[in-house]
């Protein structure tokens, strides 16, 4: 009898369990005091200039506030404590970019950097309680530039390099920035991204920033406006090289970092200083087990919480060594990441699901032409992981020994949450297992009780929990606290095994997961009907091979216009230029009428059954059940 890929067993290899960070006792330490539990690690973690007087405040909830009035600097704690100790000269930062420009920093020399590059923030103008929008590509100067946001008391926002310059306009104005951070460009398949040319187009119509800094990378041509660009080199050319970093209170902000939700305007997750620094540590710490000797990757991009999390911040408050790449998989070739991994010796490998099909697609004999054995644990993180990309990963980049740490989290939890611990718990193919130490979750029914399919929910505040939606403190109590009251509703579906393993099932809200990135389908809807041709749009998300949902959209157009493969192609166009490429669709089924309730509200779920290939469920609350019909035949005529 064979058994199902999901039901087999994994348990921890011997020597990382005997030598691992986190022992079993771990959770019974949290189980019998959780704050006394967190209490220890943000005293063994971080260097508070001042003592914090209690480890939460839930007073006044869904506010929640934790180590109040304690007092630190981020970058004091990535940077300095490390400068000034044995790990001077240990790499903090290795980088590698697509056309091969390799640069290597120490903790000494990352210090010198971020100190002036605090203080040229200071020249131009940027104050403790400023917004700056970082608008980057994967480069060394992009850390540093978080790092000096930190140093001086500005919050960054950082928007991901792929969005339009519509996207950055909007978030600059939401966050109100001053300052812009940017280059001329990156590297594409050996071609030049003008990331420059983007920034002028979205600074037409954003009144808030006062100065660009720009950092010449690409080495295309860019054009520069008299009195607001600068160039990074010119900045730092001047730069003295010591800033005296602020003393931040635990709950100031640290950075903004816009996430898409279930209507049309992305929110801007706010998350402050303190405790935030203590569960990024502390889950990296002990799931990515990791030790001084470590070469540890994880391919997110800055833009995204993965960036911040674990490229940034929790790697080098513990002092590890964090490599970037900047640039396409299988540039030149389909071998580029194992390439990579084995000259920079890797040993820890951390990525997303959508990154290992398309591996596993390309097939094992990319990754064969290379030595990956100092590969000793792998984490996933962005969506399920499917069990058989779950055993090609664990088979062909971690040489059938690396424990693979499934992290379940949001860029609202800031850190792990749900997570397998690697010398603890034995794996199974495509769950996250267990809560953190410290962390309360549960699943639950429509009522608030506990069941063993339903809402994921998490109990208590976390520590790196966001603090609100920025500049929006109702959109943070309606989205995340309304629905259950006293828990946090994280938008996800879970269920729960024998084991008591928790299988997270994906979203449950209108959001869309296309590899690994959040977007909302009110988004790409109102960007649908923008088209002048449009007169009402429903997009969906379907189940695809690679990217885990590929977006799709029924579009009903105007009256007396006509489909034609120019006018789909405008509509795609349309919402790559208004919100990014990765939210242009897959899929655009022109119909005459979409499956709507006697009160007008669209489902979703119906379309999905269609775009699914399966039975059409429930159809009785339909104003007109004959729609379902139409649309199976509209579906199956369009080309996807
Ligand atoms: C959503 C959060 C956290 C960094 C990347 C995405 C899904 C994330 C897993 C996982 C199942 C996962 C959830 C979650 N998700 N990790 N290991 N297993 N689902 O951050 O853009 O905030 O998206 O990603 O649906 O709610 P994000």
């Amino acid at each position: 009898m064979s058994t199902a890929l999901e039901d087999l067993i994994f348990n921890p290899p011997a020597e990382l369990a005997s030598n691992a960070n986190a022992k079993p006792e771990i959770y019974e330490k949290a189980n019998a005091d959780r704050l006394g539990f967190w209490d220890g690690l943000a005293k063994e973690l971080v260097t508070w200039f001042e003592p914090y007087d209690n480890v939460l405040d839930d007073s006044n909830p869904p506010f929640f506030k934790w180590f109040t009035n304690g007092k630190l600097n981020v970058s004091y704690n990535c940077v300095d404590r490390h400068a000034n100790s044995h790990k001077k000269d240990k790499v903090a930062i290795l980088y590698e970019s697509e056309i091969g420009r390799k640069v290597s920093l120490t903790y000494g020399q990352l210090y010198i950097e971020v100190n002036k590059f605090a203080n040229a923030l200071k020249e131009i103008g940027v104050k403790k309680g400023d917004r700056v929008t970082l608008y980057m590509p994967m480069i060394p100067e992009a850390a540093i530039a978080m790092l000096a946001c930190t140093r001086v008391g500005a919050a960054h926002s950082i928007v991901f390099g792929g969005f339009s310059s519509e996207a950055l306009r909007d978030r600059i104005n939401d966050a109100q920035a001053n300052v812009l951070i940017t280059a001329d460009g990156n590297f594409r398949r050996g071609k030049p991204f003008p990331l420059k040319a983007n920034v002028d187009k979205a600074l037409e119509d954003t009144p808030s920033i006062e100065k660009v800094v720009v950092v010449k990378n690409a080495g295309n041509e860019v054009s520069f406006v008299e009195g607001r660009d600068v160039w990074y080199h010119d900045v730092m050319a001047k730069a003295a090289d010591y800033c005296e970093p602020e003393k931040m209170d635990a709950e100031d902000m640290l950075f903004i970092l816009y996430t898409s939700g279930t209507t049309g305007k992305p929110k801007g997750v706010v998350h402050t200083t303190g405790g935030y620094l203590v569960q990024t540590q502390a889950t990296m710490k002990y799931v990515f087990d990791i030790k001084e000797d470590d070469i540890y990757w994880c391919t997110a991009d800055i833009g995204w919480i993965t960036g911040h999390s674990y490229v940034i911040y929790a790697p080098l408050a513990l002092g590890a060594t964090t490599f970037m790449y900047d640039g396409t998989v299988d540039y030149p070739e389909k071998n580029r990441m194992w390439d990579m991994a084995e000259r920079y010796g890797v040993t820890v490998f951390y990525t997303a699901p959508t990154a290992i099909r398309t591996f596993m697609k390309w097939g094992a004999e990319y990754p064969k032409k290379h030595d990956l054995s100092k590969i000793r644990l792998l984490g996933s993180v962005g969506e399920p992981i499917n069990p058989e990309a779950w055993m090609w990963y664990r088979e062909n980049i971690g040489s059938n020994k690396a424990p693979i740490m499934d992290t379940w989290w949001q860029t609202e939890t800031g850190a792990f949450m749900i997570t397998p611990l690697p010398g603890i718990t034995p794996l199974k193919p495509g769950t996250a297992t267990n809560p953190f130490p410290g962390i309360e979750v549960d699943i639950i029914d429509e009522n608030g009780n506990s069941v063993e399919v339903g809402y994921l929910v998490i109990k208590s505040p976390w520590p790196s929990m966001l603090r609100t939606v920025y500049g929006d403190d109702d959109r943070y109590v309606d989205q995340y606290w309304k629905r259950f009251g006293k828990y946090y509703f994280a938008g996800d579906g879970a269920k729960r095994d024998e084991m008591g393993y928790i299988w997270v099932t994906g979203r449950v809200d209108d959001v869309l997961n296309v590899s690994g990135h959040r977007l909302g389908t009110a988004e790409i809807e109102s960007a649908l009907i923008e088209v002048k041709e449009v007169a009402e749009a429903a997009v969906i998300g379907r189940k695809h091979e690679v990217k885990g949902e590929a977006v799709c959209a029924f579009v009903i157009l105007k009256e007396g216009v006509n489909n034609s493969p120019e006018l789909i192609d405008k509509m795609k166009k349309h919402v790559a230029t208004k919100i990014g490429a990765l939210a242009r669709p897959d899929d655009i089924i022109i119909t005459a009428d979409l499956p709507k309730t006697r009160s007008g509200k669209i489902m979703r779920r119906l379309l999905r059954d269609i775009a699914e290939g399966r039975a059409v469920g429930d159809t009785t609350t339909l104003a007109d059940p004959n729609v379902m019909a139409n649309l199976k035949d509209k579906y199956a005529d369009t080309e996807h």
